[in-house]
């Protein structure tokens, strides 16, 4: 099957790169059945996530924050990678610098087999006492929420909430990625959260070549090089046959 002139020119570029960065969202996991935030059957249309997912609300009431995140990570827990996260994961085998830079905490990528991710938002699955620092990794449902660390205090998930910083360290990796990259994509998300939202723009300005997937138009759109119009895991599956051409 012929490819659109757009994913042609698309991979014409990815074949002179020598560098390439992207960024995912949770639209990169719609495909799995990962609900997004925004949007129709977004997560915002059901619960007040700006006021849940906060460190004060957390404290205020563990249970309430424990089980709306619980559901969450069963739902990720349940979930496989779909064939966009398996393109990623294909194309990091084709070039020397290529890194994942992820807004999700569902670890699809890694699930997939990419290796250089970047997860400026934390993940679901590491789980750390919010007194000693105790740390543990749980894929498994909890049996009982909140947990408690063996000293006796609640944990939380190692995830960014609202109002929290980012890791300073993993944010000047993905911004390093994002100023010294040849293409860069910006995957299935809304392009709206901050500071994640000034690496596509970062790029462009440093002589990217800027892709935008989604399946709606976004803030970033105009300023993208090429929008390729659709879902993820189509599209990306695409650019994947042409470069193997
Ligand atoms: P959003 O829910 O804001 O946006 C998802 C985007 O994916 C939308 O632009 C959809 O049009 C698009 N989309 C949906 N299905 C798609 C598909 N199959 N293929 C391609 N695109 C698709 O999610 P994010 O942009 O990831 O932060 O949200 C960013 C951050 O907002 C999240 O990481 C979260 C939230 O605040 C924290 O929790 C810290």
């Amino acid at each position: 099957m012929s490819a659109s002139p757009e994913i042609e020119e698309v991979v014409r570029h990815l074949l002179r790169a020598k560098s390439i960065a992207v960024l995912t969202g949770a639209g990169i996991s719609a495909e799995s059945g990962i609900s997004t935030f925004r949007g129709k059957d977004g997560l915002w249309e059901k619960y007040d996530v700006e006021k849940l997912a906060t460190p004060r609300g957390m404290y205020a009431n563990p249970v309430y924050f424990w089980e709306w995140f619980e559901e969450r990570r069963r739902e990720m827990i349940k979930a496989k990678p779909n064939p966009a996260h398996l393109a990623l994961a294909e194309m990091e085998k084709m070039f020397p610098d290529f890194w994942v830079i992820t807004q999700n905490i569902d670890r699809l990528h890694q699930r997939a087999g990419s290796k250089h991710v970047l997860e400026l938002h934390g993940n679901a699955f590491t789980i750390y006492c919010t007194r000693d620092g105790y740390r543990m990794e749980t894929y498994e449902p909890l049996p009982a929420v909140p947990p408690f660390c063996a000293c006796g205090a609640v944990m939380r998930p190692d995830v960014v909430l609202f109002e929290e910083m980012l890791n300073e360290e993993i944010f000047a990796k993905a911004f390093e990625k994002a100023r010294s990259c040849d293409v860069f994509f910006s995957i299935g998300t809304s392009a709206v959260v901050y500071p994640a939202a000034y690496l596509p723009l970062e790029a462009k300005r440093n002589g990217a070549y800027l892709v935008e997937i989604n399946t709606d138009e976004t803030p970033l759109s105009r300023h993208a090089d090429v929008v390729l119009s659709g879902k993820a895991g189509e599209i990306l599956q695409k650019v994947m046959e042409h470069i193997q051409k």
